[in-house]
Formats: C-alpha cells, sequence, structure tokens
C-alpha cells in the first residue's frame, strides 16, 4: 500500500508542478493537498525534492520567486509562503554553515580585487572591505580597519559608534598588543584585559586579526566588537584571516 501510495504523491505533486506554472497557479493546490493526505494518512515522507515545496500551514504549493520567498539567513534559510505568510526556518547544519561563510569571505575577497582592477583606491578597497566585513555578522557590532604607520595604529575607517581611539600606539590596548606580539587576538571577555581601550561600554568583546603583505610585514589589522560576551570562535577569526589575506596583497 505504500509503495502505491509513494508512486501516487509523486504523480500528484508532478501535476501540482505543472498546474503551478498556469496563471493562477490552476489547481497545484488541490493535488498538492490529495498528495498531503496520502502521506498523512499512510505515514510516507514526501520525495527530498519535493518535501518545502508545500505550505505546512495552508497547503499551497509553493513555487520560489512566485508564491514564495527564500531569504538566506546566518544560520538559516527562511521561506515565506506568500498565500498565507507563513515561514519555515531551515537551520543550517554547522558544516554547510561555514562553507557558506567561506564562499562570502571569497566572494569579498572578489569583489576587492575586482575594485583594484577597474582602478580604485587604497581607500576606497579598504572602506568597501570594511562595510562588506560588518555586513558578514550581525554580531559584529563595531567593524574598523587599522593601518599601522611607524609605531602606530591609525584608524583608517570603521562601522559602529564612534571611538576616541583613532591613534594607538603598538604594545598599548588589544590593538596595539597584536602588533606587538605580532599575532591575532581573540578576547572573550573585554573586562578581563587590563590594558583594554574602550571604545563604547556596550562592548563584551573583541577580535584584532592582522593584515599582513605578502611577505608578512605588518600591514594594519582588523578590529572588530561585539555587545555579545565571547562573540567570537576560530571559524570567525578563520573568515576573517582570509580577508585579511586578501586585503595585504591589495593594499602591499
Ligand atoms: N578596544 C581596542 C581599541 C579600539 S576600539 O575598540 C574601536 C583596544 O583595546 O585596543
Amino acid at each position: 500500500m505504500r509503495d502505491i501510495g509513494r508512486e501516487r504523491i509523486k504523480i500528484l505533486l508532478g501535476l501540482a508542478e505543472l498546474e503551478a506554472k498556469k496563471p493562477g497557479m490552476g489547481r497545484a493546490k488541490r493535488y498538492a493537498e490529495l498528495a498531503r493526505k496520502i502521506a498523512m494518512r499512510y505515514q510516507i515522507a514526501f520525495p527530498p525534492e519535493y518535501k518545502r515545496r508545500v505550505c505546512k500551514k495552508c497547503g499551497s504549493f509553493l513555487v520560489f520567486g512566485k508564491n514564495a520567498t527564500v531569504r538566506t539567513l546566518d544560520k538559516a534559510v527562511s521561506i515565506k509562503c506568500g498565500g498565507c505568510g507563513n515561514i519555515v526556518r531551515i537551520p543550517f547544519t554547522r558544516e554547510v554553515a561555514w562553507k557558506r561563510r567561506l564562499r562570502m569571505a571569497d566572494r569579498t575577497c572578489g569583489k576587492l580585487r575586482e575594485m583594484k582592477e577597474k582602478g580604485a583606491s587604497a581607500d576606497e578597497i579598504l572602506k568597501e572591505a570594511v562595510r562588506l566585513i560588518r555586513g558578514a555578522n550581525s554580531k559584529f557590532n563595531w567593524t574598523g580597519i587599522y593601518l599601522l604607520q611607524g609605531d602606530t595604529l591609525e584608524l583608517h575607517n570603521y562601522v559602529g559608534r564612534p571611538t576616541e581611539h583613532t591613534k594607538i600606539k603598538a604594545g598599548a590596548g588589544v590593538c596595539g598588543t597584536a602588533v606587538a606580539q605580532k599575532r591575532n587576538i581573540n578576547v572573550p571577555d573585554v573586562t578581563k584585559v587590563q590594558n583594554y581601550l574602550a571604545c563604547s561600554a556596550e562592548t563584551k568583546s573583541e577580535i584584532v586579526v592582522l593584515i599582513r603583505a605578502p611577505d608578512g610585514k605588518i600591514l594594519g589589522q582588523i578590529d572588530i566588537d561585539s555587545d555579545k560576551r565571547g562573540a567570537f570562535n576560530e571559524r570567525d577569526e578563520k573568515f576573517l584571516q582570509r580577508i585579511a589575506e586578501c586585503v595585504g596583497r591589495i593594499i602591499a
């Protein structure tokens, strides 16, 4: 019985797909409803390619871009039914989310390289880099790039609350320490760091990733503050490292 059910479901969903191409989506919803009834009656799963194609609330057959919208969020994909407005969130697995972030880093690098090829100045590229990094993660509340001039870090540009720390000597604060110790620094709790230079009372954690020229020379850093405690993990560092490397290559 279940085999017949499975077969019927496939046929009905195929018909729904055809009907959905007609104006007003024809009888797509009707076919989808029948398929769903059989699936429920015999406890059969929809074929994977149709799993997300029927709204669980109103039963509409969903065609993405027509009566349904798909949004890619930080940790999930959300599908919204245009008929009843129901939203289904499908969380990514950690691995999928991580691969997505790596691709995002590569896309960012691609955009910056393209700007350079089209003749954009280093200033413009650094501004765009900050804008793109900020947009990559909602926990990146303050995002900026400092450039190292002699033994002083100078704030090039940022997105977030204004800061008075526009010049930081190597060795001072988290930023200067990263330069002095020639390493990235991840601070899960800024209240635990003695020489921390507060940029805003809201900040709870901070990460600094060095920007280096291909020969290893330190050119500056990406600095990010978060209002969340312990906001940054190893993957955030790797993500930022990828972008820092390409920025380094571009501005060296
Ligand atoms: N917190 C940094 C200073 C920079 S601001 O956070 C933007 C530090 O301790 O070096």
